[in-house]
């Protein structure tokens, strides 16, 4: 169930590489040449250049997304993003052992608080990964099992993003603490792709092309 969650994800965000390949292709009218994306590592993150080829703005925009989805359906990410009252682990994204619960404000309940175990920096002989003012993310930004163009349209609103506006969106994916640990995620785990600069990066020139939602695929 779980990993099928993942799997949906992850699914989504190959062949919706695919479109945006296939789409610039067309767009291209007398032009045969294909405006492909570089072929980048599972480590690695495209910059907001790669893009300049997809001439578009709005396609542009979502292509855009499409590649900072590949941090935020990261398990690094999602893990503190469940859809569910339970945080996930390690790259299976298994349900967290010890079993603990989000509480009232998001951050355990009473004698389970997530900071009687999460400290403000990883704890390497215990394996615990800690960064400052750990908690689960609200259940209004749940992104396990969600689609891409819907973690999108969430992202976007206020009702269901913390009251943020885009540019504090950009400036929380280039700067907050909790999204920084996904590059520094301690023992044995590994980080999500790129570096929190070059997510900020993919952000910013989002906003700027109009930060528009990917189209749900077939
Ligand atoms: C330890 C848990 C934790 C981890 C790990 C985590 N987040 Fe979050 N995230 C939160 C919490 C808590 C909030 C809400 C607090 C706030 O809005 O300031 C949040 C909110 C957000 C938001 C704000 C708006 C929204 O709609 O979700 C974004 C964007 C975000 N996180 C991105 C990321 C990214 C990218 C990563 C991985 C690189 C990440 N987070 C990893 C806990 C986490
Ligand atoms: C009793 C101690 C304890 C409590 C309480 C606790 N955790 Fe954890 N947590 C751990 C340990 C230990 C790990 C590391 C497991 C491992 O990878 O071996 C962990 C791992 C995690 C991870 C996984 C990171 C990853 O990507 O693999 C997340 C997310 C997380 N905890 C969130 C929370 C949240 C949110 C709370 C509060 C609702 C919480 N934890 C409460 C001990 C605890």
């Amino acid at each position: 169930m779980r990993n099928r969650a993942r799997d949906v994800s992850r699914k989504w965000l190959v062949l919706s590489a695919l479109a945006v390949v296939a789409a610039s292709a067309c767009a291209g009218g007398t032009d045969p040449k294909p405006a492909a994306l570089r072929a980048v590592g599972p480590n690695e993150l495209r910059a907001p250049s790669d893009f300049a080829g997809i001439e578009d703005e709005a396609e542009r925009s979502r292509a855009l997304f499409v590649e900072a989805a590949r941090v935020l359906t990261h398990p690094r990410c999602i893990n503190c993003h469940p859809n569910g009252d339970v945080p996930h682990q390690r790259d299976e994204m298994e349900l967290h052992d010890p079993p603990v619960l989000r509480g009232p404000d998001d951050h355990g309940v009473v004698g389970m608080e997530c900071t009687s175990c999460h400290q403000d920096q990883n704890q390497p002989l215990t394996r615990v990964p800690g960064a400052p003012k750990w908690a689960l993310a609200p259940i209004e930004m749940a992104w396990v099992g969600k689609s891409v163009p819907a973690i999108c349209e969430q992202l976007k609103d206020p009702k269901r993003n913390g009251g943020k506006s885009l540019a504090q969106i950009v400036e929380h994916n280039a700067h907050d603490p909790l999204v920084a640990w996904g590059w520094s995620p301690g023992a044995d785990r590994s980080p999500a792709p790129g570096t929190q600069a070059q997510l900020g990066a993919l952000f910013a020139a989002w906003l700027e092309t109009g930060a528009h939602c990917p189209k749900e695929g077939p």
